[in-house]
């Protein structure tokens, strides 16, 4: 049985698993494929809300609710959505960063991530990093610039005492970094250089997967190309997986060779990224491509809109997550929950109604 945040408490709070603190974790354990670096099955991370007087467990926000998608190796996979879809929780709890995981599987070359030891995990940690938005306040303020990279790679032992000052050097200039830098301090940098250490940082351990949350949002649109550019030949370089995580299709598009799209904590479409800018199939995918500007001058695209917010996680819709925001939603979309379901060339939907709404 897979290692799990459910306590023995939770489960007798819900013999009848049917309240808002039900948690079911049935999911049918996946079988290696060694092509993947990173298989995600059925992953959930729920977070707890306490409330009364001895902070009991009222209700679970269902941050991410049961995702699957396999990552090949060397390869960029975009996981997009709109704001609070779990799209950073997914990242985390893949990365086994934010706690244990509330239900699935996730493994990383073959290995539950969830099932190592602390000493196993320590060793695998410089194999998987994480880059995030905001550069300045992912560095800490009163470390030189040699020694935020070096940090990590000292502690591992990397690389022999002797090599250490050239190892990171190269690491530095790698990433478009000088070694007069090396002295300075974070706040001595603009966001792009920030941004660039972040990276070095990263690359320093050698890693062979590297989740980057939002790594450009934070940053101005010519340092933007610079850093992507930057990821990409660094991808090349040392054969890199990347699972890139961003609200900018644009950028999703020039990166990544697979796209996964999240809504309110569920995957509702994976695809190739030329199919799926092509033949969107999912309502909300169709509406998060609208809205991408056509670089032509006087083009234009129609424009499609959901109505409404999105909803709470804490409570989030019967069925399909998106009938109450759905203009094509029928009666069954409110009571049938949708599986993602391969529609040929590894192009998956979870949609009843896909068929129907091609062309639209
Ligand atoms: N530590 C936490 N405790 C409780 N709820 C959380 C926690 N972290 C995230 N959440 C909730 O989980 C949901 C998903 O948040 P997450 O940050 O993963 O979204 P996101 O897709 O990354 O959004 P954004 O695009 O704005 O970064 C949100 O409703 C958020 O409020
Ligand atoms: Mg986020």
């Amino acid at each position: 049985m897979p290692n799990t945040e459910k306590t023995k408490e939770q489960i007798k709070e819900n013999p009848k698993q049917s309240s808002p603190l039900t948690i079911e974790d049935d999911y049918t354990p996946v079988v290696y494929d060694p092509q993947y670096i990173l298989m995600v099955n059925k992953l959930k991370k729920y977070f707890p809300i306490k409330g009364g007087m001895v902070s009991k467990t009222v209700g679970y926000v269902r941050a991410v609710d049961g995702i699957t998608f396999n990552l090949k190796r060397g390869t960029t996979m975009g996981l997009v959505g709109e704001s609070g879809c779990g799209k950073t929780t997914a990242g985390r709890t893949i990365l086994r960063l934010s706690g244990g995981k509330t239900g699935g599987q996730v493994l990383f070359n073959g290995q539950e991530i969830y099932d190592l030891s602390h000493k196993e995990l320590r060793a695998l940690r410089t194999k998987m990093q994480i880059i995030f938005q905001d550069p300045f306040s992912s560095l800490s303020p009163r470390l030189p610039v040699g020694e935020i990279i070096g940090e990590a790679v000292r502690e591992h032992e990397l690389v022999p005492k002797e090599e250490f000052d050239d190892y990171i050097d190269q690491v530095m200039d790698n990433c478009g970094l000088q070694p007069f830098h090396k002295t300075r301090y974070p706040h001595e940098f603009s966001g792009g250089q920030r941004q660039r250490i972040c990276i070095a940082r990263a690359l320093a351990l050698n890693p062979e997967f590297v989740v980057c949350d939002e790594p450009v949002s934070a940053l101005d649109v010519s340092i933007q190309a610079q850093i992507i550019n930057l990821l990409k030949d660094l991808q090349e370089k040392y054969k890199l997986t990347y699972l890139f995580i961003s609200h900018d299709l644009s950028v999703v598009r020039y990166l990544c060779d697979r796209i996964v799209v999240m809504y309110l904590g569920k995957v509702v479409e994976i695809a190739d990224k030329k199919e799926l800018f092509e033949n969107p199939l999912h309502p909300y995918t169709k509406v998060l491509l609208s809205a991408i500007p056509v670089p032509v001058y006087g083009a234009k695209r129609e424009r499609l809109f959901f109505h409404g917010e999105l909803p709470s996680p804490l409570n989030p819709p019967a069925g399909c997550r998106l009938h109450t925001r759905c203009p094509y939603a029928t009666p069954e979309c409110a009571s049938c929950e949708q599986e993602l379901r391969d529609v040929g060339g590894g192009h998956m939907v979870a949609c009843g109604r896909y068929e129907q709404l091609q062309g639209q």
